[in-house]
């Protein structure tokens, strides 16, 4: 039993790209500390975690095994891409441009002046005509920047499963909505350089089955479908971490209606008990089965971010930045502003890739 739940958390964990609950989780295992099913909020991991200082040093060491296992697992992930990729520049398979592409942030009301802001910025400042922000309140002042592009979901504002599969829920809705040809998820953490973004969506034709991301994992997911009263049966499936970002064509997107659009996805992730973005890769893979097709151009937090290779930074669809014990997790640029002056690199990778921004300092070398 205990061991059942403990498995059960780390799943939401990997699924939900919360480095802090992830932790919280590690530390949780170790001294097997009963987590109940409920266990899904942060709030909840967090009181089942006494705050001794031995803790926190075991949370330390949790955080560096976490991450020499995340990179080994990355790398081992990265290969067949990589092998790809050596084809290099393939064709594109459609013309597509930024507005064939609906980007969905996802926030809550309050990282609006923390996070958002700086998106808005940012790439956002570009990309006005694809960008949604789906969030959880009222706010005016975001109104008045991004006018109805500003959704409010009337989701809870918690980070539980429930609430992000109820953003999930109104994302996917509005985008076929729109009628756009692909549908992009990110979180309120991620740089997106959108030019990237369109090349690399244009290598797949909008009407075949694509479900494009990173895997967070090193394997597939194990998670139990919920068949009835007393029926289960074990699913495995990838996933592509929604703190990366992933994007699915709009023919994957109308197929998967059944099990996503109105209250639909709600139930789906229910009936798995496993957070959006899992919710995402079992409708896709284990019902419709369609394989996740790997990127490893986009970014999480929960990565090393360091690993990101300067030269490169240009090339990645999505980048992101987070805090650890006051250590931050973030790609190592030498750009237009200091760590001091920027500390998620987002305005340098900003002024890197449009140096004609009128708040980048003029002729930087970089
Ligand atoms: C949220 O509630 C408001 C007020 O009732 C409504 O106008 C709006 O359409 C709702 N949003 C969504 C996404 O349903
Ligand atoms: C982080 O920094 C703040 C302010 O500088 C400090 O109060 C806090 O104790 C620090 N926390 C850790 C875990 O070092």
């Amino acid at each position: 039993m205990l061991k059942n739940n403990g498995k059960k958390t780390a799943i939401s964990v990997a699924c939900t790209g919360c480095l802090c609950l992830l932790l919280l989780v590690v530390a949780v295992q170790h001294h097997r500390v009963q987590v109940t099913e409920e266990a899904d909020g942060e709030d909840a991991a967090a009181r089942s975690v006494p705050e001794d200082s031995a803790r926190l040093a075991q949370d330390k060491k949790g955080f560096s095994t976490y991450f020499t296992k995340l990179t080994r697992g990355r790398r081992e992930v990265e290969k067949p891409a990589r092998t790809s990729a050596a084809a290099s520049d393939p064709p594109p398979a459609e013309d597509i441009s930024a507005t064939d592409i609906f980007i969905a942030v996802k926030t809550t009301k309050k990282f609006h002046q923390s996070r958002l802001n700086l998106l808005l910025e940012t790439w956002i400042s570009r990309n006005m005509q694809q960008t949604y922000i789906f969030t959880d309140g009222e706010d005016d002042e975001l109104k008045k920047k991004i006018g109805i592009h500003a959704i409010n979901t009337n989701c809870s504002a918690a980070h539980s499963r429930q609430a992000l599969s109820c953003k999930m829920a109104v994302e996917y809705d509005k985008f076929i909505e729109s009628g756009k040809k692909w549908f992009c998820h990110v979180d309120d953490d991620n740089y997106v350089n959108v030019r990237t973004l369109v090349k690399h969506l244009s290598q797949y034709p909008h009407t075949q089955d694509l479900y494009v991301g990173k895997p967070s994992l090193d394997r597939p997911i194990e998670a139990t479908e919920r068949l009835g009263e007393n029926k289960m049966k074990p699913v495995n499936f990838w996933f592509a971490t929604g703190g990366a970002g992933f994007c699915v064509s709009r023919g994957l997107a109308l197929k998967m209606s059944p099990w996503a659009s109105g209250g639909h996805f709600m139930n789906t992730a229910e009936k798995i008990r496993l957070p959006d973005d899992c919710t995402i890769g079992y409708i896709i893979e284990s019902v419709l089965g369609v394989p996740l097709t790997r990127s490893s151009l986009f970014h999480s937090h929960l990565e090393n971010l360091q690993q990101v290779s300067r030269s490169e930074i240009h090339k990645q669809i999505t980048l992101s930045y987070g805090m650890f014990e006051n250590k931050s997790n973030i790609i190592s640029l030498k750009g237009a502003f200091s760590v001091e002056e920027d500390p998620s690199r987002f305005k340098s990778v900003h002024c890197l890739l449009y140096p004609d921004t009128p708040w980048c300092p003029p002729q930087v070398a970089f």
